[in-house]
């Protein structure tokens, strides 16, 4: 998406080539334009699906997920990284490891807001390497509800998390598939 790559390249600091920095307008700062024009664009893709709900994973896939949420008037439900089991109620749960951060949280969701047979579509702000869109798809087969698609603001295409969610045969759709980077240098896949 043009309107993506052009603000990641203005705007976005590579700062090494792992690790892509994008606070000015999605994981700080937020520009609501730009999440409409995505939503947009990501609503397009996928219309010949049926979604009866859109999944994201606290805190930075919200922003986007609720702009397509919005667009599509359907619930947004956000699965939350609980470090502790203990919660009210009755919920579904997958460990979740990030290589990025080398972190291990436990995804959560309640039962209250995921049920069998609903199609959902999954957003998210970030992939890599692919843990934690597997993590939430666990949950939504926990609960026999579908993921009928993935959609992804910024994918690196040079880790694994494409290709293990292809595999798993799940519908991946990225914005902005980078290539390769390193210092103030930033390549994209265009399809
Ligand atoms: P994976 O799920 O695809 O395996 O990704 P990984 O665990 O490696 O990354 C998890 C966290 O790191 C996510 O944030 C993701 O948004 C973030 N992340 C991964 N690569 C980058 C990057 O190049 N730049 C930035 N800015 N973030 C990256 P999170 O833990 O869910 O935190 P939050 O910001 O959503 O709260």
């Amino acid at each position: 998406m043009k309107q993506l790559q052009d603000a990641i390249l203005k705007y976005g600091n590579a700062v090494n080539e792992h690790v892509l920095k994008v606070d000015a307008f999605l994981n700080h700062q937020i520009d609501p334009t730009l999440m409409n024009e995505m939503a947009i664009d990501i609503i397009e893709h996928f219309k010949h699906k049926e979604i009866d709900k859109v999944v994201t994973i606290e805190s930075s896939g919200i922003a986007p997920a609720l702009m397509v949420a919005y667009q599509l008037n359907v619930p947004l439900v956000f699965f939350k990284k609980s470090t502790s089991s203990i919660l009210n109620g009755e919920c579904y749960q997958s460990h979740v490891h990030s290589f990025t951060k080398n972190i291990d949280y436990i995804l959560t969701a309640s039962h209250d807001y995921i049920h069998a047979d609903e199609k959902i579509l999954f957003v998210d702000d970030f992939l890599a390497n692919g843990e934690a869109a597997l993590g939430a798809a666990d949950i939504i087969k926990q609960a026999n509800a579908s993921m009928v698609g993935i959609a992804i603001i910024i994918e690196k295409s040079f880790q694994p998390g494409r290709e293990r969610l292809v595999t798993e045969g799940y519908d991946v759709y990225s914005l902005a598939r980078i290539k390769k980077m390193a210092a103030k240098h930033i390549e994209f896949i265009n399809d």
